[in-house]
């Protein structure tokens, strides 16, 4: 038990310092080493400690497929809008909104709609050039499928901003991690840093915090627990 708190406080201060650098920042392209690895969940949580920092954080979902109006209150623009700074219109965090849960160009071609990097790229950069900390984040993986002309790192790429990466804290992660980042850097995008969401209970004696941190250069947290 004992332990555990202090584990905790010290992963709590470490997010803190980091945070402190990650202030200076234009904003970041929230990316994951899969779909369903937490860029949500840790998203609003940053964007909540960033805001309580003084940082005036604008969230962007430029496209998000598997739309109910019905329930829009799970969906991750409605999450992101509401943990923004100030109000947050639905239409401007997110402006594309695809019915089908399949990749956002897949769904597209299905509704008979149009998607382009350089119009997802528009709605994210208008934040940036109100000198504001944008908060985008992306659809599935860096590599996944985002518009029909191109992938979730050409997004990055046309923003030239930071990436965060988040990855699930599980055995086997240490390869996504390590795959996403050759990636970024073959992009030649800075990454802000390497997030571990620790979704489900660890398995005993896992400590990818450690290993990652002697493989790499970019900052790599836990998320605290
Ligand atoms: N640390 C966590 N603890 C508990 N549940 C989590 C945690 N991280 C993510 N989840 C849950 O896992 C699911 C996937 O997370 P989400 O943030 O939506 O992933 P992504 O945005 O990468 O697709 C959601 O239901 C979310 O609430
Ligand atoms: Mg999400």
């Amino acid at each position: 038990m004992k332990l555990s708190l202090l584990n905790s406080r010290q992963a709590i201060d470490e997010l803190d310092q980091w945070l402190e650098q990650v202030a200076t920042l234009p904003g970041w392209f929230v990316t994951g080493t899969d779909t369903g690895v937490g860029k949500t969940w840790v998203g609003v949580r940053l964007m909540q400690l960033l805001r309580r920092r003084g940082v005036r954080v604008i969230p962007r979902k430029p496209v998000e497929s598997g739309w109910q109006d019905e329930q829009v209150t799970e969906t991750d623009s409605w999450r992101l809008a509401v943990s923004g700074s100030g109000f947050q219109p639905l239409h401007e965090v997110c402006p594309n909104r695809l019915l089908r849960p399949l990749s956002p160009p897949r769904a597209a071609l299905l509704e008979g709609r149009e998607l382009q990097i350089a119009g997802l790229a528009a709605v994210c950069l208008e934040p940036v050039r109100a000198g504001q900390f944008v908060h985008v984040e992306g659809a599935g993986g860096f590599y996944s499928p985002l518009a029909m002309d191109g992938l979730n790192a050409d997004l990055a790429q046309a923003l030239g901003l930071p990436v965060l990466l988040v990855s699930e804290d599980r055995v086997g992660c240490i390869n996504h991690v390590l795959l996403t980042l050759e990636v970024i850097r073959q992009r030649e995008l800075e990454v802000a840093g390497v997030v571990l969401n620790p979704i489900r209970a660890a398995t005993p004696g896992m400590d990818n915090l450690q290993d990652l941190r002697a493989l790499l250069q970019v900052p790599v947290l836990r998320w605290p627990v």
